[in-house]
């Protein structure tokens, strides 16, 4: 669609404004990996210690956005590159608001991280790899899907009958197999504060 005769009007509120009054530095933790990696777990300790610490938070999350914004998508190659771009336009409108947006989707595309990275400014986005083995994922299997894939009766189904792209170089890396959660939500939290999103 054109955007020719629409015009950008700037606001007097500014992120720069909003991050004086919110005492952080707003930005993007997203998180990425196989469907029962512990992406909404991880994401959700998070944002409860951030809310212990009087951080400003808003964690947008796949299956539940699923089921409101982005309840006509599916799990097409295109829906799926739709759902992500969606969540990062999201994502950036809370950044100027000035919170810390969590973000616990699969986004399995390198391109589509890449895009929502893009959208941000240098900084903003953090990018966290939840690292979890699909043999580990398959036994959880805590909502039965894996099982249901391998039946064929899920088509598309990532890391079974479609791809998932590992993070090369996340900012933050979490091999699930071998933490526990209190210690990802402390790396995580280290992370912030070493580098000025939050203060002690
Ligand atoms: S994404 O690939 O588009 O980023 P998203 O994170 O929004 O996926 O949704 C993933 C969740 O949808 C999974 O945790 C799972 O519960 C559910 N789901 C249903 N069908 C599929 C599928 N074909 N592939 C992966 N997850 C699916």
């Amino acid at each position: 669609m054109s955007n020719e005769n629409i015009v950008w009007h700037n606001q007097h509120i500014t992120k720069e404004k909003r991050k004086v009054l919110l005492q952080q530095k707003a930005c993007v933790l997203w998180f990425t990996g196989l469907s029962g990696s512990g992406k909404s777990t991880i994401a959700n300790a998070v944002e409860a210690e951030l809310f212990n610490q009087n951080c400003k938070t808003y964690l947008l999350d796949g299956d539940n956005v699923r089921h409101g914004l982005n309840n006509d998508l599916g799990f097409s190659e295109s829906d799926r590159i739709e759902n992500i771009r969606r969540i990062g336009e999201v994502a950036k409108l809370f950044v100027d608001a000035g919170l810390l947006v969590l973000t616990a989707f699969i986004s399995p595309f390198k391109s589509d991280r890449q895009i929502a990275k893009n959208l941000l400014e240098t900084n903003e986005f953090i990018e966290i790899f939840i690292d979890t083995p699909l043999d580990i994922c398959e036994n959880r299997d805590p909502k039965g899907l894996y099982k249901k894939a391998r039946d064929g009766a899920i088509p598309n189904f990532t890391g079974i009958s479609s791809p998932y792209e590992a993070p090369e170089k996340p900012h933050i890396h979490i091999k699930t197999f071998e933490t526990t959660i209190e210690e990802s939500v402390k790396t995580i939290l280290d992370y912030l504060k070493i580098n000025g999103y939050i203060h002690d």
